[in-house]
């Protein structure tokens, strides 16, 4: 008999389901109909399963792996970040980790610059302002003004592939300095023209502050109120990573108080984010519903490169994009 594959969700891109169709017995969750699979859903649904296909929605944890029991040989993702994977519960069972590195990369970094200049030159702000009928001169000159990019010192916190074509893609935009906080010095870092700081100096250099880094037990919780505090009153802070590397509270008061000037988030705590929620009321604050990979063609390349993943570890071949654990 086949082997069983679990889908998390019916809006997956058709055509890497009906890959996995053509050979596996596929167990998709209807989420068009039921909504995002709930905890007690997964852990019924899961059992027997040979690979899972999930997105950052799904929490892959001890109990999900129990559930689906021996026949468990890969997760496989369609996202880049996979702190949603327990990956010590993977480890200790061999079950082997596909995630979309790579693919992603170009439309994240896109959209985090659409992010730094709609904060910037407060595009959604001044929008609001048309329909809310201030557009009452037809020029004014300081009104909607904002920062340059130009001549600016930008600070990339995590220097990945992501931060890395953020950075590349800054040149064009003529800033006089590209500052990074990694753990270690990169020699792409030299390449590009990016210097490699402390987060100390790069938080009091900065006019922008560009979070890219993977969220891990090193980055939770590390912007807060401290940090804000050490950045430039004038400072942007961008973050396209994951929420929980902010301290949302704190982030807000220093929204509120000035702190910093504003921020641009494409991903928060919780997600989505509750249309009341306090920081969708400040007009110095960019919210998008964490759409950094959302370009057609990044989508379905990533959709595909779950499914091969899937295939490769049951055929036990080298899988295209695996995490080591
Ligand atoms: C998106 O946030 C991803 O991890 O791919
Ligand atoms: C602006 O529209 C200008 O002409 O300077």
């Amino acid at each position: 008999s086949k082997l069983k594959i679990f889908v998390t969700r019916s809006d997956f891109p058709k055509k890497s389901i009906s890959f996995l169709e053509e050979k596996y017995d596929v167990d998709i969750w209807d989420s068009i109909k039921n909504g995002d699979i709930s905890k007690k859903d997964f852990l019924s649904r899961v059992p027997g399963a040979s690979g899972i296909f999930c997105s950052l929605n799904d929490k892959v944890d001890k109990d999900v792996v129990e559930a689906a029991g021996p026949s468990l040989k890969v997760v496989s993702t369609m996202s880049v970040g996979v702190d949603h994977v327990d990956r010590e519960a993977l480890k200790a069972k061999g079950i082997r980790l596909g995630y979309t590195p790579d693919v992603l990369t170009e439309a994240t970094a896109e959209l985090t610059l659409a992010l730094l200049l709609a904060t910037s030159r407060r595009l959604f702000e001044a929008n609001r302002a048309i329909k809310d009928g201030e557009w009452t001169s037809p020029w004014a000159p300081l009104w909607m003004c904002g920062p340059a990019l130009k001549g600016s010192t930008v600070g990339i916190f995590g220097f990945g592939r992501i931060g890395q074509s953020v950075a590349r893609k800054l040149k064009a935009f003529e800033v006089s300095r590209i500052l990074y906080g990694s753990a270690q010095e990169k020699p792409e870092g030299k390449q590009i023209g990016a210097v490699q700081v402390s987060l100390e100096e790069l938080l009091r250099e900065s006019d922008f502050v560009i979070v890219t880094c993977a969220l891990s037990d090193r980055t939770r919780g590390l912007f807060n109120k401290e940090k804000f505090a050490q950045m430039k009153s004038t400072a942007i802070f961008i973050n396209s990573s994951r929420g929980a590397v902010v301290n949302q509270e704190a982030l807000h008061d220093a929204l509120v108080s000035g702190t910093i000037r504003a921020a641009g988030l494409d991903v928060m705590t919780p997600e989505p984010l509750p249309k009341d929620h306090p920081l969708l009321g400040l007009s110095n604050c960019v919210v998008l519903p964490h759409i950094g990979s959302a370009t057609y063609q990044t989508r379905m390349v990533m959709a595909d490169l779950v499914a091969k993943n899937i295939v490769a570890a049951l055929t036990n071949e080298k899988m295209p994009a695996e995490l080591a654990l």
